[in-house]
């Protein structure tokens, strides 16, 4: 992988550049992502340096202070609602304005990719599944429920969306925690694909 056409600097440079923005932990988390997107973009004939790139920077902006985030939603007037929500959201939703200003890079697809890759959509590309799943199995990931969502994610990509996302919100709702309406949306558009929806 080189990303040079995407961003104008090797990958070597790149990586400082993001472990620059985030703890080890994370930089850790975010080279399992990226790895994790090749992987599954190599089962789903999808371009691997693209999904890789993507990977590498979908948390580019997650440890952003809130108010940098409340400070571009302003500078480019994003829906004022964003506001209500929190660094879940935003790292996403906004972040993806803090990697075009560093990183300039220009690729809608790898953004949008980036933008949804906490709350997904109704409308899900490839890449835009890729990303939403590598992040949730990743091999440094440990909680109950990622063996089964490795194995599912092997198999189908719709399938590794909707096993996530039904846990994503049985988890939120479970907390008592807000679900941001996106990703209820995309909870619609993808429980079909899950292995216990009834037909
Ligand atoms: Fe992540």
């Amino acid at each position: 992988m080189t990303y040079e056409s995407y961003v104008g600097m090797s990958r070597e440079e790149l990586l400082e550049k993001i472990a620059g923005q985030m703890s080890q932990r994370r930089f850790q988390h975010v080279l399992g992502v990226e790895k994790a997107a090749i992987h599954l973009a190599e089962l789903n004939n999808y371009d691997s340096e693209k999904a890789g790139l993507a990977g590498l920077l979908h948390d580019y902006a997650k440890e952003l202070p809130d108010q940098d985030f409340l400070d571009l939603i302003d500078k480019y007037n994003l829906d004022q609602d964003l506001k209500n929500w929190n660094n879940n959201v935003w790292h996403g939703m906004v972040g993806i304005y803090k990697i075009q200003e560093d990183l300039g890079l220009t690729d809608k697809e790898i953004l949008r990719a980036i933008e949804i890759h906490t709350v997904g959509s109704s409308q899900m590309t490839t890449l835009d599944k890729i990303v939403y799943v590598a992040d949730y199995i990743e091999h440094n990931r440990d909680f109950p429920l990622v063996e089964e969502a490795r194995v599912i994610a092997e198999q189908s990509l719709d399938k590794a969306v909707a096993y996530e996302t039904i846990n994503t919100v049985a988890f939120l709702a479970k907390k008592a925690q807000p679900i941001y309406p996106q990703t209820i949306e995309t909870y619609n558009a993808f429980c079909k694909y899950s292995e216990s929806a009834k037909g």
